[in-house]
């Protein structure tokens, strides 16, 4: 395994085309690309690492996958009633299909669902409250307390992000927010902005793995829908095509990271902050497509 990141280090994670970082959220937009870091936490225990693995960074969108556990632990199925499970074919971000949808966005990983998720989670609670448990679930996942939100790439989000606003109030507009639209907006920013490295989200997975020696933090079956739902909706309008090159559930956040799990056997973190056309990790799918032909982890065989 060790052999396999390192050949996939030299192979992608050195290739001059890199992808352009994400410049919607200004403290991202400074952020060095060429750095690229891998960790496969198997579910043996054991990790294996290469490159800039233990360097933090903002986890953005793969913040979603820790958000829908949390809430669903709050409300169980309860919050199917207010969001669905099915791939939206359009940008993360896009406002397009809540109007004709009433206000319930197509499923918990576009922006839309995700500030559901985290509406429910704050319910009856203050935001520090709220993001304090959060953490609380990601430092007790990835069994490392040294996991906290960047409060500068929270603020520069808060400060800029006029399409999420726009999305809250919308959402506040069909009924379907509880709390005040500042208040979900800011803990969903703060949440994006959870820095991790590679090592502690390949970590931070292995409650998805499901296995004996991998922690219960959720029931099996609400394991294996969240799995299902990164399948087919965990890279946004490009989930066809990772699942089609990849073949495994996978998350990806615009800080370049992707968290992706081979079912019963790893958990497999991997960053690098170029994007592609969808806003996902260029590099950290060419590594994962890579990582999934060599292994023959793919859950289509
Ligand atoms: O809400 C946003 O736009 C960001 N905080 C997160 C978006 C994101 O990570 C999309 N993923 N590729």
């Amino acid at each position: 395994m060790k052999d396999l990141l390192d050949d996939i280090y030299a192979n992608i994670g050195l290739s001059p085309e890199r992808g352009g970082v994400a410049t919607y959220i200004p403290e991202l937009a400074k952020i060095d690309p060429h750095q690229f870091g891998m960790c496969v936490a198997a579910a043996d225990g054991e990790v294996y690492t290469a490159g800039d693995a233990e360097v933090p960074f903002s986890i953005q969108s793969v913040s979603k996958v820790f958000a829908l556990a949390l809430a669903l632990g709050k409300v169980g199925d309860q919050l199917w009633r207010r969001v669905g499970r099915e791939p939206s074919g359009l940008s993360f971000n896009s406002l397009l299909l809540l109007e004709r949808e009433d206000g319930i966005p197509r499923n918990p990983f576009i922006n839309a669902g995700a500030l559901i998720a985290t509406d429910i989670y704050l319910a009856g609670s203050r935001p520090k409250e709220a993001l304090g448990q959060l953490l609380r679930f990601v430092r007790a996942a990835s069994d490392d307390e040294d996991i906290h939100i960047n409060e500068m790439v929270a603020r520069s989000e808060i400060a800029t992000g006029h399409r999420n606003v726009a999305l809250a109030h919308y959402l506040a507009s069909f009924g379907n927010l509880h709390s005040g639209v500042d208040e979900v907006y800011g803990t969903y920013c703060h949440q994006c902005a959870i820095e991790m490295s590679c090592r502690q989200l390949a970590l931070a997975g292995r409650f998805l793995i499901d296995t004996d020696d991998t922690p219960k933090l959720v029931s099996r079956e609400r394991r294996r829908r969240i799995a299902a739902l990164m399948m087919t909706c965990g890279h946004y309008d490009g989930s066809g095509d990772f699942a089609f090159r990849v073949g495994l559930p996978g998350k990806s956040g615009v800080g370049g990271g992707i968290l992706a799990i081979a079912p019963g056997k790893a958990s497999v973190a991997v960053w690098s902050p170029g994007l592609n056309r969808y806003g996902n990790s260029k590099l950290g799918t060419e590594a994962m497509e890579m990582f999934a032909r060599k292994t023959g982890w793919s859950v289509f065989g």
